[in-house]
């Protein structure tokens, strides 16, 4: 085994790693490149993260010695993929704190967790013609769109609770839209746009009176804080691999055992059924009737390292460090002239949106590339935050634990360098 396997199968016990954020850079092999001949200054954390070597390598290692269908083979390489990826599963699990293993769906990410929820509670009895979704006005388009799609195969309302000009939710109106003709509440737990971590015990708490369940778009807080979903009580929680440093192309969804029990496959295929005959199917238990298909073994095995990597630091720590980030940045972009941020909420993650007055922010994006500082430009995948702030799009830095206050000088000698250009 090498060393870096080696080193994530230890971070898995209980001791912490003390945080340095100039020795944990250097577990991340593409923060020490160049870009434009500048060393990179990565701020898309919220698009994705960037991946320690041990990721990296548990999922080298996985194609050169173990590669091998899970689930079906009794021979040796075929135990030792199955093992591994349910090894991952595990992971999960403790990652988030769920019940059971059985609640751990493996899909490509938190859209197809969401996606998943949305077409099997289509096809159960959950949803009925006059039923109510609500979601809200800073939910991803993951969070959208998909409920669009069953509203219009059902005769389902989709009610969104507005947002705050500091892109609070308007937890009253949430309240006053809850009624017995609701049937599901899909809000967003950190907001991708504006950084804004919402009150969701509060509302899960709120909607559970009413005997509504609440799924959890976890895509931002997965990677930010301590997710307990046990504690949260929420009914489902969605979240990507890529955005907790590891692989694309996996992430998990929880749903709560009678939840999953209740709901019908989502895809159909091989490895989730019981037995076949033209007459009848029947289906495997939970998670696997949920998992058509030979899996993305390799990510599910990396999404297991990125979780030991990040397991190695007290999440606190890790979170203190990020909050450090963000007040700093926070402080020295307001000094900008012209500057405004977008989401000032009193609850915020390490995500700052911002636009420069006369100057469009794929401009900001294009002109501090060239400085190999990478930000995100555009509408974020939540056209309805751009529709309800009145703009076309911002300009977003988004920090992990391994971005500097250093990194931050740098974005803002960066603005200086755009602003100079256009006055
Ligand atoms: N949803 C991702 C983002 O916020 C891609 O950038």
């Amino acid at each position: 085994m090498n060393s870096n396997l080696e080193i994530a199968n230890k971070t898995s016990v209980d001791e912490k790693q003390t945080f340095d954020v100039y020795q944990v850079r250097k577990d991340f092999p593409i923060l020490s490149r160049r870009v434009n001949d500048k060393p990179l200054v990565y701020l898309d954390n919220a698009a994705t993260t960037q991946k320690p070597d041990s990721v990296i390598d548990s999922m080298s290692h996985y194609y050169k010695f173990e590669n091998a269908n899970i689930h079906r083979g009794l021979h040796f390489l075929s135990e030792l993929a199955t093992e591994s990826y349910e090894k991952a599963r595990l992971k999960v699990k403790e990652f988030i704190n769920a019940m059971s293993v059985a609640e751990i769906v493996f899909v490509r990410g938190a859209t197809e967790a969401i996606n998943l929820v949305s077409n099997s509670l289509c096809r159960s009895e959950h949803f009925g013609s006059g039923d109510e979704i609500i979601i809200s006005e800073m939910e991803h388009h993951a969070n959208i769109v998909p409920w669009q799609l069953l509203c219009d195969r059902k005769k389902i309302k989709l009610k969104v609770i507005p947002i705050n000009d500091e892109g609070e939710l308007e937890i009253d109106a949430f309240k006053k839209m809850i009624s017995e003709k609701t049937k599901l509440v899909s809000v967003v737990h950190i907001s991708n746009s504006l950084g804004t971590i919402n009150p969701v015990k509060e509302i899960i708490d709120y909607a559970h009176s009413f005997g509504v369940p609440v799924l959890i778009d976890g895509a931002q807080s997965a990677p930010h804080i301590k997710v307990d979903v046990q504690d949260l009580d929420c009914d489902f929680f969605a979240f990507s691999g890529h955005k907790v440093f590891g692989p694309t192309g996996i992430g998990a969804l929880y749903g709560k055992t009678e939840y999953l029990n209740m709901m019908p496959p989502y895809q159909g295929g091989g490895d989730m059924i019981r037995k076949v005959t033209f007459e009848e199917t029947t289906f495997d238990d939970i998670p696997h009737k949920f998992e058509a298909g030979t899996p993305n073994i390799a990510g599910g095995i990396g999404l297991g390292a990125a979780i030991d990597y990040v397991n190695q630091f007290d999440r606190n720590v890790l979170k203190e460090h990020e909050d450090e980030l963000l007040k700093y940045a926070t402080e020295k972009l307001l000094e900008i002239d012209g500057l405004k941020i977008i989401g000032t909420a009193k609850h915020k993650a390490s995500v700052i949106s911002f636009i420069i007055k006369d100057i469009h922010p794929y401009d900001i994006g294009t002109i501090i590339d060239t400085d190999g500082i990478a930000i995100r430009t555009g509408h974020h995948c939540t056209q309805p935050i751009m529709q309800r702030y009145n703009l076309p799009a911002t300009a977003r830095a988004s920090f992990a634990f391994y971005n500097t206050l250093e990194e931050v000088d740098k974005l803002v000698v960066g603005l200086h360098k755009v602003i100079k250009m256009f006055r």
